[in-house]
């Protein structure tokens, strides 16, 4: 955890679920940070949780496809914090139902949000990465960019296109001393679900802070080691 102190990490969906999770888990280690998600009132609730801890964090509410946002995130935190060492791309959302009840909006947001948005905050940081000839990029896929089911034709496709360009990514950017690194999970107890946050059907299943302490783990490995997969589970998940 210590690694992290003063380091600058940037989280998308930090507004909630595993991304809120990460989030305070890294200002109680001392890390600045930059928060994105739409949700400004709640993105300020985190702020303030936060600030209990360290007093660093900045917080941008918009869209992760929003190329005018983001590069406009990465800069003003560049600005405040000098540079960004750790991006975490967890904004994701899905829409679970027979390809053939799925509309062309329905499609292209997913893939906006998940694809998109992965890929304008990766760009957004690379440069900054670069320059500092070190760096960090934790992309959360989810287990379903490795295995298929019936109803997820949509959300299984955004993210092993999430996925492939990840494995693209982390070749092009390893000369640079920039790690890529995934993390693959099974079922989280996130708003994420139909079903709410704590519904009593999700005993059994991981919880934002079993993700948050995977993804750290990974993120305070000493600079010469890279965890470029991780798949993790709830014990009674089948897989
Ligand atoms: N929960 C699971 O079982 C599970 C399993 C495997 C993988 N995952 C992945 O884990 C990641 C985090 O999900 P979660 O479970 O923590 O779900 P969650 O509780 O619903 O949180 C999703 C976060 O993404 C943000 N977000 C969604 N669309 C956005 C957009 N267009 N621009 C900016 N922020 C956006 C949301 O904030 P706003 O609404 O405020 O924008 C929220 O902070 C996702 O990529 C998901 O695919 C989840």
């Amino acid at each position: 955890m210590n690694t992290l102190k003063g380091k600058t990490i940037v989280i998308t969906g930090a507004s909630k679920g595993i991304g809120r999770a990460v989030a305070l888990q890294v200002a109680a280690a001392g890390a600045n940070l930059a928060l994105m998600a739409r949700s400004e009132q709640e993105l300020q609730d985190v702020k303030k949780m936060a600030a209990a801890h360290h007093g660093h964090c900045l917080v941008f509410a918009g869209d992760v496809a929003d190329e005018a946002f983001v590069n406009n995130t990465m800069e003003a935190t560049v600005k405040k914090f000098g540079r960004v060492d750790i991006v975490i791309n967890n904004a994701g959302f899905g829409v679970f139902k027979p390809s053939e009840e799925i509309s062309a909006t329905e499609w292209d947001n997913v893939f906006a949000t998940n694809v998109k948005g992965t890929f304008l905050v990766t760009n957004a940081a690379i440069p900054y990465m670069k320059k500092n000839k070190s760096g960090h990029i934790i992309n959360i896929a989810s287990d379903v960019a490795k295995r298929v089911f019936a109803g997820g034709s949509l959300y299984c496709a955004s993210k092993y296109a999430q996925d492939a360009y990840s494995m693209a990514i982390r070749k092009e950017l390893r000369p640079f001393n920039i790690k890529v690194s995934v993390v693959y999970s099974g079922l989280v107890d996130s708003s994420f679900h139909s079903d709410p946050e704590g519904h009593g059907s999700h005993n059994w299943w991981l919880k934002n802070e079993d993700m948050a302490n995977a993804i750290i783990y990974m993120a305070s490995q000493p600079a010469h080691v890279v965890i470029d997969e991780l798949m993790i589970h709830p014990l009674a998940q089948e897989y």
